[in-house]
């Protein structure tokens, strides 16, 4: 199949990355001016949650909406894919139907295997490996308050989980070092640390991690999908919390960065969203610009080739 999909950062070359999020900045500054701008008039956009959503769910739909075309909810309790219709025969059907699929899952081989037999293009809405959606918003909301990040320093506390995954294949496509604090056995993906090399250096205090730091990022210690390991990874991950006087080690212009939903309280202080160094909100706003980007790209550019 010919179609572009979105599953990975590295789907996309490093050029393309820093034009998404530029388009990203453009696109909200259009929305702000309540300019109407309608390329995907009567495309549509297939979502399937087989995890809970408020951000992604909402971006998308609202994004498409806003882009003139429209965004239709799908989730495996009331389609045939939680009755065990197979995903290549799903995603031959849907894709003869839809513009595009957005798809969150658990095992990102749902993923590939869907997009193996998708006309049209397959956007990566969090899998348990990766969440590059997250990113593109991250990166524009860093060069929105920072300018660029190549060759700053971030730091990631906490989980090695799919949100830390996915900072190190940032780290390799924006070019920024990459420090990770997390407990012994919850480091990030081997494979992923593979391919950064040298940019991404594993710690065990977070205290090391964020000296200096440019970005200091973190999210829960439970993803979706680990619910039963809840009271272990509380006790585990405790020495791991983002406060106030751990950002006070970081560069003097810090920013914060947290994916949400946030456990305040315990990946970060009750207080931390509250502070002046952190970006949460517009980063959460910045899902719908930056994916109206993406939509843009792939949709838009699907229907002229
Ligand atoms: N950050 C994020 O993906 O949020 P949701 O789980 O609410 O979509
Ligand atoms: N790591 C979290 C991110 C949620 C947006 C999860 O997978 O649940």
């Amino acid at each position: 199949m010919s179609a572009r999909h979105f599953l990975s950062l590295m789907d996309c070359t490093p050029q393309e990355l820093n034009s998404l999020i530029r388009r990203g900045t453009e696109l909200k500054d259009l929305r702000n001016r309540g300019v109407r701008y309608e390329p995907l008039k009567s495309r549509v956009l297939g979502m399937i949650f087989e995890k809970a959503s408020t951000r992604t769910r909402l971006s998308f739909e609202a994004g498409m909406i806003q882009l003139g075309g429209q965004a239709i909810f799908l989730s495996p309790r009331d389609t045939q894919l939680g009755r065990g219709e197979p995903i290549s025969d799903s995603a031959i059907v849907m894709s003869r139907m839809l513009d595009a699929v957005m798809i969150r899952t658990f095992a990102h081989s749902t993923l590939t295997e869907f997009a193996a037999h998708s006309r049209v293009p397959v956007i990566n809405g969090l899998s348990d490996d990766l969440h590059p959606c997250q990113l593109l918003a991250d990166m524009q909301t860093f060069l929105e308050h920072r300018g660029s990040i190549q060759g700053k320093t971030v730091a990631w506390i906490g989980d090695g989980n799919n949100m830390c995954n996915t900072y190190i294949e940032a780290a390799i496509q924006f070019d920024f070092q990459l420090r990770v604090a997390c407990p012994e056995g919850y480091e990030p993906n081997p494979a992923f640390l593979a391919q950064a090399g040298d940019r991404v250096k594993v710690v065990r205090d977070p205290r090391e991690a964020v000296a200096g730091a440019h970005l200091v990022s973190t999210d829960v210690w439970t993803s979706m999908g680990q619910e039963e390991e809840t009271a272990k990874r509380l006790a585990l991950f405790a020495p791991y919390q983002v406060n106030k006087a751990l950002l006070d080690l970081a560069a003097a212009d810090v920013i914060f960065m947290h994916c949400l939903p946030a456990h305040r309280g315990e990946e970060i202080s009750v207080d931390l969203l509250d502070d002046p160094r952190s970006v949460a909100w517009d980063q959460a706003e910045n899902r719908l610009h930056a994916q109206k980007a993406l939509l843009e790209l792939l949709v838009e550019h699907a229907h002229h080739a």
